[in-house]
């Protein structure tokens, strides 16, 4: 797409943009971080004469563990997705003004939950820095996804951190974290609903190539938080644990948005858009066969556990 499509597209999009923070900031919930972390728990560390962190104060599995860490983390780059999504949407009009308060929005999700993990202990506050500061400096890069491809792209990712914070939160055992997990989840659902709608406007002013941008992204998704330090090895962790795993992927984020856009349901498209719709079913299919394949391991894996 040429920078002068792009343009008009933006253009095109914009009413439906405007229409659609409309309808987020009245459904938007004013919520405050501070009233869903248990500050009584807290206490000093060593440096203000307190105890040191160690691994037994927090209840918390090890899965639920690395589960917050490393959402957390994801929150944590807010910084870069922010600037990709300035790029390229523009500073202007509701494009403008919506970006400016999904990141407000956003800015509370890591706020709270590094609140939570340092009062209750949950984390190794020295690691989870260091992390944080190598995540921020790895940065975030989405490769200037062309703008189709990424309201595609965010639409996916915003229902992945809903279900992601949500089974998290269940996954705690713990009716603190899940409360805060559920609130965050709820924001993060918001969010889909907005770029579902942007995507649903561009399905019917470009529909070959919003149904491109589907089956690239289908086929190429990778989470925000893989430049995460460790992430193969949490994100491992996390999809043993049954909180995010393939057939979740498959299931819960990738499948209610195809449906909800229609997408094989849709008829007069030109020669592009068939083969892109093509693609799309044969991403599809490979992702369901990886996460049946996934399901299966996981299930001989546990079954050979003593
Ligand atoms: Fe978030
Ligand atoms: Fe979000």
């Amino acid at each position: 797409m040429t920078a002068f499509e792009t343009r008009a597209l933006l253009k095109q999009l914009e009413a439906t943009v405007e229409d659609s923070l409309v309808r987020h900031l009245a459904s938007a919930e004013d919520w405050l971080p501070h009233e869903y972390v248990p500050w009584g728990e807290g206490r000093n560390f060593a440096t203000l004469g307190g105890e040191p962190w160690s691994a037994g104060q927090s209840p918390l599995s090890p899965a639920a563990r690395t589960a917050l860490e490393l959402n957390l983390l994801t929150e944590d780059n807010l910084p870069s997705y922010h600037a990709e999504l300035r790029n390229t949407f523009g500073r202007q009009g509701a494009w403008g003004a919506w970006v400016n308060r999904w990141t407000a929005e956003e800015g509370r999700h890591a706020a709270c939950i590094r609140d939570y993990l340092l009062v209750t202990r949950g984390t190794d506050p020295e690691r989870l820095e260091r992390d944080r500061m190598a995540t921020l400096q790895a940065g975030w890069d989405s490769g200037d996804k062309p703008l189709l491809h990424a309201c595609v792209y965010v639409a996916f990712q915003e229902l992945a951190t809903r279900v992601s914070h949500r089974n998290t939160g269940r996954h705690c055992g713990d009716p603190v974290a899940e409360r805060l997990l559920a609130r965050i989840s709820m924001d993060e659902n918001l969010h889909m609903i907005f770029y579902r709608n942007v995507v649903q406007a561009a399905l019917e002013i470009a529909p070959s190539q919003t149904l491109r941008a589907i089956a690239d992204e289908v086929a190429g998704f990778v989470m925000p938080g893989s430049v995460v330090p460790g992430f193969a090895r949490r994100a491992v962790q996390v999809a043993q644990a049954g909180i995010y795993d393939l057939r979740i992927h498959h299931d819960d984020v990738i499948m209610p948005l195809v449906r909800h856009w229609r997408v094989f349901e849709a008829e007069g498209l030109g020669a592009g858009g068939e083969r892109a719709r093509e693609d799309l079913a044969a991403a599809l299919g490979a992702l369901d066969a990886r996460a049946a394949r996934f399901v299966e391991r996981r299930a001989e894996a546990q079954a050979a556990r003593p």
